[in-house]
């Protein structure tokens, strides 16, 4: 089995190329990828209640669990909605330029190959009717109107 050797890009280990294919695009590459990259664990609602099974009525449409920080109480975007916005080079560019707050990982999907966000688009949009947008941004100090998750590290009381 050929092997692409991932020291290069940082981390150690030996991944069977197989299982990159980086450069196939197709719809079967995109749920590949949304379930490795993690996406339904936050844009998905149930799915980690369901131990990881996507509820295809679900899939992606983004979730009313707000995460709260200092930099106010965010929502996992729909992403079937997002997607509408873009063709699929216009979504490339857009994904491998845009910086998101907490906790959305937009590193992760910067560092992603154009065969990655063309296949994560497709599956998208195999997913079918948008449905509702998730709930809107809160500003810091904005009570959110949603149940929420915090993510503020607890203070160590000063000695
Ligand atoms: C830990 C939770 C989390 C994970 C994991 C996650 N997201 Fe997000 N995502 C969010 C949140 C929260 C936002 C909204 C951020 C904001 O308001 O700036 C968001 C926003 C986005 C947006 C912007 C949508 C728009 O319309 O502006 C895109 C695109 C996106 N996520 C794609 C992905 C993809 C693709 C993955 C998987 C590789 C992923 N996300 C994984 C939480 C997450």
């Amino acid at each position: 089995m050929r092997t692409i050797d991932l020291f290069a890009a940082g981390a150690l280990c030996i991944v069977p190329s197989s299982l990159l294919a980086a450069d196939e695009v197709s719809v079967e590459r995109g749920l590949y990828i949304s379930i490795i990259g993690g996406c339904h664990f936050c844009h998905t609602e149930g799915y980690r209640e369901a131990d990881g099974k996507i509820d295809p009525e679900k899939a992606l449409k983004g979730s009313s669990i707000g995460w709260q920080g200092p930099w106010g109480t965010t929502y996992a975007a729909n992403l079937r909605d997002s997607a509408m916005g873009f063709n699929e080079d216009k979504w490339v560019d857009h994904l491998k330029n845009k910086v998101n707050l907490p906790p959305m990982p937009w590193y992760q999907v910067q560092a992603m190959s154009d065969g990655d966000l063309r296949s994560i688009y497709l599956y998208i949009k195999s997913l079918g009717p948008a449905g509702e947008l998730a709930p809107f941004y809160r500003e810091p100090g904005k009570a959110p109107r949603t149940p929420y998750v915090t993510l503020v590290p607890p203070q160590t009381p000063k000695k």
